[in-house]
């Protein structure tokens, strides 16, 4: 049985997480990084958006995407009627890899249970996954079975589609789409990424309105 939490509980469960993710020395990660970046945004809100990993500028603040690709990130959350004062984002890891390197499996198998409490607090109705690693780790551990010949997931066969999901016992919308830093350079990617963001905004209509999905 879940209890819902208020809005402060929310905030204090939320900081809690932040503290020991500052001090957790649970993956190699944690020599490297400048500031750990557990997560930012308005604990209240019904959607999250779920990135990979710190970069360079988000170890240097302490925030997620506070680079070129959370510009950008800005701009799609505009596409979708949003903006960061509303939305919770956070990342698969909280601490930078060296060199924006892929996250490796058993950093994911230590770091993710911090994301899976963030989710388990806040209870959104939809999260956004961006990027492969943020889609395969929410997808798999919704048992969505879409695997690429590599293992993990391929982006560009699930991105833009709806999937409604139990995650952990929460029903939950899910949307991947591509790491918006996929969109800064290449302008095939970017219109995608836009479209998606035009799908994310229509879908969290009707969530909001009862009604699941994309509807007629
Ligand atoms: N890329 C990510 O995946 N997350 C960030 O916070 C910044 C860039
Ligand atoms: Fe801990 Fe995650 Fe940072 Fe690794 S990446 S040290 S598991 S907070």
């Amino acid at each position: 049985m879940y209890v819902s939490l208020s809005g402060d509980e929310k905030s204090r469960a939320l900081e809690e997480i932040a503290r020991e993710v500052a001090e957790c020395k649970k993956c190699r990660l944690w020599s490297t990084r400048t500031k750990p970046v557990p997560g930012h945004g308005n604990p209240n809100t019904d959607v999250m958006f779920v990135g990979e990993a710190p970069g360079y500028n988000e170890d240097l603040e302490g925030k997620p995407f506070v680079g070129a690709a959370g510009k950008f990130l800005d701009q799609l959350l505009g596409l979708a009627g949003l903006n960061r004062g509303e939305v919770y984002i956070t990342n698969v890891l909280k601490c930078r890899p060296p060199n924006n390197r892929d996250p490796l499996p058993d950093e994911v198998e230590v770091c993710s249970p911090y994301l899976d409490r963030q989710i388990m607090i806040i209870r959104p109705k939809l999260i956004v996954c961006l990027g492969r690693h943020s889609a395969s780790y929410i997808l798999m551990k919704s048992g969505v079975r879409i695997r690429s010949r590599q293992g993990g997931i391929s982006i560009s066969a699930v991105r833009g589609q709806v999937f409604h999901v139990n995650y952990q016992g929460l029903s939950i919308t899910v949307i991947p789409t591509y790491h918006p830093a996929a969109g800064l350079y290449n302008p095939k990617l970017k219109k995608t990424l836009m479209e998606d963001f035009i799908v994310i905004g229509k879908v969290l209509k009707n969530i909001r309105s009862g009604s699941l999905g994309l509807g007629s």
